[in-house]
C-alpha cells in the first residue's frame, strides 16, 4: 500500500536537516509558492512517500538479521531455576540461618494483577517494517547531536517487532500474568492521520492474541512518547489543538479494532514527562512562537483534552474496557517541618500529579496554584471541556520509582514567582535526594546515568494513601512502572555477574512489601507493572542504562531472566490470596 503525504517544507533553517540525504525530485510536486520576499518565509509542498519521508528526515536506519516473525524457543529449564537466596529476611536472636518468615496479615488479593511493561519505541526496533512512518524519536536519536548520550538508536531495539511471541512465552514461564505494551501510532498511521497500515494493525492482533494463547493479560498504551513526525513537521504535535482530534482518530481505530480482546487501556504515558520534552531541538522541527517556558503547558492542555476525548470514545464503543492515563512522580517529604517547604510540597503537587490529576479526578480544571501560572497564556477550559476531562480516569495508574525531599527556592517562594528568570520559575519549590544536613541519601542510588532515582520504598505506604485520600480513583490504584536501574550494569561482562542484580531484587522484594502494607491500611492497590520487560533504549541515556529485569545481549538479541525476575514473582506468589 502507498502511503503519501503534502508537506510543506520552509525554506531556510529547517531544511538543513535534509542535507545528507538525496532529495527525492521524481516525486517532489512542482508546486512552489512564493509567500513573501524573506528567504526564511519560501514555502513549497511536495507529495511525499513513506520513505521519501525518512530519507529526508532520518536518513539509513539499521536492521537485524531475524527479520520476520519467528516462533518462541524452547525455554533452557536451567534458566528457569530460581537463584540462589539474595534477599535475606532478618535473622531472628541466636539463629544461623534467615527465619523464612511470612506475615499473615498481608495479602495481595486474587484478582491483583502483575505485570511487566514496555513500550514501543525502545522495544520494538525494525522502525521501518511493513509500512511504519518516523516519529519525533528517530530524528532525535538519528540526527540530533549528542541528544542521546551513547548515541544508541531504537533501530533494532530489542527487535521485539519480530521476537514477542518468546517475549510473551519467557514471561509466561516465569508466572508473570500480565503484559503491557504500546502501539506505536506511526505504525498504524505512518503520517499520524490519513490512511491505515493494515500491516501494523494485524501485527498487534498477532502479539495480542499470543499473549492470550500464554494466559497472558494484554494491556495497551496508545502513546509513549512515539509521536508521528509528520504531526510534529506539520503543526507542532503537541503544542497544536490539531493533536486532539488527530489522536482521537487514532484511538478510534485503535480501539475498534482490540476492544474484545484488550481490556485494559492507558492513553498517555506521562505526560508531565513527555511535555516536559518541549522544547524540543531547534531546526530539526517546525519552529513555534509558542515561548519556551509556555510550551509545556500548551503540551498538557492538549494532552487532557486528547485523552479525555479518547476516553469518551473508548467508553461509547465498548462501556466495560478500562481505560486510564500514566501519571508519573514520588512521593513529595517536605523536608523540614518549616512553613515554607510545607508551601513548596503544595507547589511541587500543584506542577506534577495534581497538574493532570486534579482534573481527570477531581475538578475538570487545574489545581489554583497551577492555575495562577497558565491562566496568563492558556485558555480556560469551556464549561463542555472541563466536562469531558472530569472523571475520565477509571484507575489511578501511577508510575512512582521514587521519592524526593521538597523545600523552598533559597530565595524563598514569592520572590522565585515574581521572576521568571529564576531557575525554578514557574513550579518555584526545589527537591532533593539528601535529608536535611547533606549527608545521608533517602536510600540507595541506581546507577550514575538515573540521578533522579534512588531506592526510597520505605515512603511507598504513605505515598499510596495519599493519592487514595486525595484522588479517590474510584477503580483503586495501579503501579503502573516501577523499578531501578542496577548500578553499573553496563559495566559488567560476565553474564553471571549480569544476571545478580542484588539492588534491584532488593528494590521489588521491598516495594511489593511496602505495597502489602498498604493494602493492610485499606488502600485500594489494583495492581503493579515492573519496569522492564527487559533492558531497553533508555531514552537520551540509551542502552547503558538497564532497567530489564531479563538482560538482552544486543548482539544475539538472546534474552536471559535476571535474579530480580524470581524475586518479584516469588514475593507475589507468596502474598497472593489462593
Ligand atoms: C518512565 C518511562 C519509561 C522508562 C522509565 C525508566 O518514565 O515511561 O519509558 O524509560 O521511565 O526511566
Amino acid at each position: 500500500m502507498a502511503f503519501t503525504a503534502v508537506l510543506a517544507l520552509l525554506a531556510g533553517a529547517r531544511l538543513a536537516v535534509s542535507q545528507n540525504s538525496s532529495f527525492p525530485t521524481s516525486t517532489a510536486a512542482a508546486n512552489a509558492t512564493q509567500t513573501s520576499s524573506g528567504t526564511g518565509s519560501l514555502t513549497t509542498t511536495f507529495e511525499l512517500s513513506v520513505d521519501d519521508f525518512w530519507d529526508i528526515y532520518v536518513g539509513p536506519v539499521s536492521t537485524f538479521s531475524i527479520n520476520t516473525t519467528v516462533e518462541p524457543t524452547a525455554i533452557p529449564s536451567s534458566s528457569l531455576i530460581p537463584p540462589p537466596s539474595l534477599y535475606y529476611p532478618p535473622f531472628p536472636g541466636g539463629q544461623q540461618v534467615p527465619l523464612q518468615t511470612k506475615n499473615e496479615s498481608w495479602q495481595f488479593p486474587k484478582d491483583f494483577w502483575y505485570g511487566v511493561a514496555g513500550a514501543a519505541y525502545q522495544i520494538e526496533g525494525a522502525v521501518k517494517a511493513e509500512g511504519r512512518g518516523p516519529s519525533i524519536w528517530d530524528v532525535l536519536t538519528h540526527r540530533v547531536t549528542n541528544y542521546i548520550v551513547t548515541n544508541d538508536t531504537g533501530d533494532v531495539a530489542d527487535n521485539n517487532y519480530y521476537q514477542y511471541k518468546e517475549d510473551i512465552a519467557r514471561i509466561a514461564a516465569l508466572g508473570i500474568k500480565t503484559y503491557s505494551f504500546s502501539i506505536s501510532w506511526s505504525r498504524i498511521l505512518p503520517f499520524g492521520s490519513g490512511t491505515v497500515n493494515e500491516a501494523a494493525l494485524a501485527h498487534y492482533d498477532d502479539l495480542i492474541d499470543t499473549c492470550h494463547q500464554y494466559g497472558v493479560t494484554p494491556m495497551a498504551t496508545l502513546y509513549h512518547w512515539d509521536l508521528p513526525l509528520y504531526l510534529q513537521n506539520t503543526y507542532g504535535g503537541w503544542l497544536s489543538d490539531s493533536i486532539v482530534a488527530d489522536f482521537t482518530e487514532y484511538a478510534r481505530i485503535v480501539f475498534n479494532r482490540y476492544h474484545s480482546k484488550v481490556h485494559y487501556w492507558f492513553t498517555i504515558n506521562e505526560p508531565i514527562v513527555f511535555c516536559g520534552f518541549y522544547p524540543l531541538p531547534q531546526n530539526y522541527f517546525k519552529a513555534t512562537t509558542i515561548p519556551d517556558v509556555e510550551q509545556p503547558y500548551w503540551c498538557g492542555h492538549h494532552a487532557l483534552l486528547a485523552h479525555s476525548s479518547a476516553y469518551r470514545l473508548g467508553k461509547s464503543i465498548n462501556s466495560s474496557l478500562s481505560i486510564s492515563f500514566k501519571t508519573n512522580g514520588g512521593y513529595k517529604i517536605p523536608r523540614t517541618d518549616s512553613s515554607a517547604d510545607a508551601d513548596a510540597v503544595q507547589r511541587a503537587w500543584a506542577f506534577n500529579e495534581a497538574w493532570f490529576a486534579d482534573p481527570v479526578f477531581l475538578t475538570g480544571d487545574y489545581p489554583s496554584l497551577l492555575k495562577d501560572f497558565v491562566s496568563g497564556f492558556l485558555p480556560d477550559f469551556t464549561s463542555e471541556q472541563i466536562a469531558q476531562i472530569n472523571g475520565s480516569g477509571d484507575i489511578f495508574a501511577h508510575d512512582a520509582y521514587t521519592s524526593d525531599f521538597v523545600m523552598a527556592p533559597d530565595s524563598g517562594i514569592a520572590a522565585c514567582v515574581a521572576n521568571s528568570s529564576n531557575e525554578l520559575y514557574p513550579g518555584c519549590y526545589n527537591t532533593t535526594k539528601l535529608y536535611a544536613g547533606d549527608y545521608w541519601a533517602i536510600g540507595p542510588a541506581g546507577d550514575p546515568g538515573t540521578p533522579w532515582l534512588n531506592k526510597a520504598t520505605d515512603w511507598v505506604p504513605v505515598f499510596l494513601k495519599y493519592i487514595q485520600d486525595t484522588w479517590k480513583p474510584r477503580g483503586g490504584i495501579a503501579v503502573s512502572e516501577f523499578g531501578i536501574s542496577e548500578p553499573y550494569e553496563e559495566l559488567r561482562t560476565s553474564l553471571p555477574s549480569i544476571l545478580i542484580d542484588p539492588l534491584r531484587s532488593q528494590y521489588y522484594v521491598d516495594y511489593m512489601q511496602a505495597i502489602l502494607i498498604a493494602l493492610s491500611e485499606g488502600v485500594n492497590v489494583v495492581g503493579t507493572l515492573a519496569w522492564s520487560i527487559y533492558d531497553n533504549l533508555e531514552w537520551t541515556s540509551g542502552y547503558s542504562v538497564k532497567f530489564g529485569i531479563q538482560y538482552v545481549n544486543l548482539t544475539t538479541q538472546e534474552r536471559y531472566f535476571k535474579a530480580s525476575a524470581f524475586e518479584y514473582v516469588n514475593i507475589i506468589e507468596k502474598y497472593l490470596e489462593k
